[in-house]
């Protein structure tokens, strides 16, 4: 895929880039077009909110590419022996797990149901490593009947189960508990002693004994330290950890490659990554990765409708609320994790006003950005929130029963619904009484 439409697009007479402080978190192939409108992938976003309805997810295909592209450019000129796998917990999305087959990744899945919709994508099984601390029974057994590449173990019972359940010659990596804390969320750290996720180093040369015992093919090491990781010194650490840990054909660095929620968020590129992740590893041990957010969070965004503003007056001063018609249900993350974003009015990017932009559930949790500053607010005006594009469409709920948003596709000005909104119908297909 060549992307020279892009930047034609890009010069076309009359629009202009985004806001330089703030472009880097808008996908790749956005812009604001002659009428004053963020463009995203040559589609208007007033006319796709039109179109689709609010709230929505909207993404610049070009942009996933683009990103796909990039890790695999950056370890193809460092490493001989690589994979990249899409950790496709971030946007399990069968189209967009499309483009990433077709652009040479694997796939780490972390259910039975993320295997089945990499599978329908395309990938084939051989390229699919499947995860999870406590797979079941089922999980294990559908996977090793589709003939999945690997399975990364998590704990000793996995492995009396695999003994059970697999083929001799089965290949398996060992995740463990590497005993390494990034300077993340808590929610999202993973590599901490204090873990539910591996096996602790200590237990390792047992369990390598029980592997063989097991007839299971022992490929190596997975270790995966956390989320939103921008320092690039504990992916060299974890090297080093894995690599003294025991002599193994691969090993697996895990995922966390950062993404920027914030115009003060610059994470470091595929090959700042890669570059650290490659530095102590000889070159005859094959390097796996496993990013997941940094492929798909800038390439989408969530459009939502301003349906009220309010002035409500403190003691010192007043606050300024800007109510949307979606929130906790389909962006969860700021809840969860205190995560921060942008937000800005569709057509008029500025930051006149201080306000906090709030959902529609009832709760008053529910903020999805504590400190905006937006462009003289309006009801009725399209609010544009970047880097949905991870964790947003995956961990959606219908909490007060609100139907989840369609995920748009937008490309060379089309755009297309690859997953529809849910209808009130399917609030109660499952009821049966
Ligand atoms: N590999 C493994 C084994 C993982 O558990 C994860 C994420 C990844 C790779 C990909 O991590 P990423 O590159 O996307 O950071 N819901 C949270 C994130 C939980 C991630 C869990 N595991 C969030 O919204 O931030």
């Amino acid at each position: 895929m060549t992307f020279d439409r892009l930047s034609q697009a890009l010069d076309a007479p009359g629009t202009r880039p985004l806001p330089s402080p703030v472009a880097h978190v808008y996908p790749n192939d956005s812009r604001i077009n002659e009428k004053g409108r963020l463009e995203i992938g040559g589609c208007d976003v007033l006319e796709l909110a039109r179109e689709f309805g609010t709230p929505s997810y909207v993404f610049a295909e070009k942009d996933l590419w683009m990103r796909a592209e990039a890790v695999m450019g950056a370890f193809s000129v460092r490493a001989d022996n690589f994979e990249v796998l899409y950790a496709s917990k971030a946007f399990p999305c069968t189209p967009s797990l499309r483009i990433f087959a077709r652009t040479g990744l694997s796939c780490d899945v972390a259910s039975g149901g993320e295997m089945r919709l990499a599978l329908a994508a395309g990938f084939e099984a051989e390229r699919i490593y499947m995860h999870g601390n406590n797979k079941t029974e089922d999980e294990l057994k559908f996977a090793l009947s589709e003939g999945v590449g690997h399975i990364i173990i998590d704990s000793f019972d996995e492995i009396n189960r695999l003994a059970r359940l697999a083929q001799p010659g089965q290949r398996v990596l060992l995740r463990v508990t590497p005993g390494i804390q990034p300077d993340t969320h808590i929610k999202i750290s993973t590599g901490q002693v204090d873990s539910k996720f591996g096996i602790p180093l200590a237990q390792l040369p047992v369990a390598v004994e029980k592997c063989a015992a097991a007839g299971l093919d022992l490929r190596g090491l997975h270790g995966h330290i956390g989320s939103q990781v921008f320092d690039l010194d504990v992916y060299e650490t974890l090297a080093e950890v894995l690599l003294s840990a025991g002599d193994f054909p691969v090993v697996n660095m895990g995922g966390g490659f950062a993404a920027a929620y914030t115009r003060h968020q610059h994470p470091p590129t595929a090959a700042q990554y890669a570059d650290a992740m490659l530095k102590s590893l000889p070159s005859n041990v094959k390097v796996l990765c496993e990013p997941g957010r940094s492929l798909v969070a800038n390439a989408g965004v969530t459009l939502y409708t301003v349906g009220t503003v309010k002035d409500v007056p403190l003691p010192t001063g007043s606050r300024k609320y800007v109510a949307v018609d979606g929130g906790m249900a389909d962006n969860i993350r700021p809840m969860l994790y205190d995560a921060t974003y942008e937000a800005e009015i569709a057509d008029r990017f500025g930051d006149s006003t201080a306000c906090r932009v709030v959902g529609m559930h009832c709760e008053s949790g529910d903020i999805l950005v504590e400190n905006a500053a937006l462009e003289d607010p309006r009801v009725n005006d399209v609010l544009v929130m970047p880097a949905t594009g991870a964790y947003g469409h995956a961990m959606a709920s219908n909490y007060a029963v609100v139907r989840r948003p369609p995920v748009v596709f937008c490309r060379d000005g089309d755009a297309r619904a690859v997953v529809r909104r849910e209808t009130y119908d399917d609030m109660t297909v499952r009821e049966l009484e």
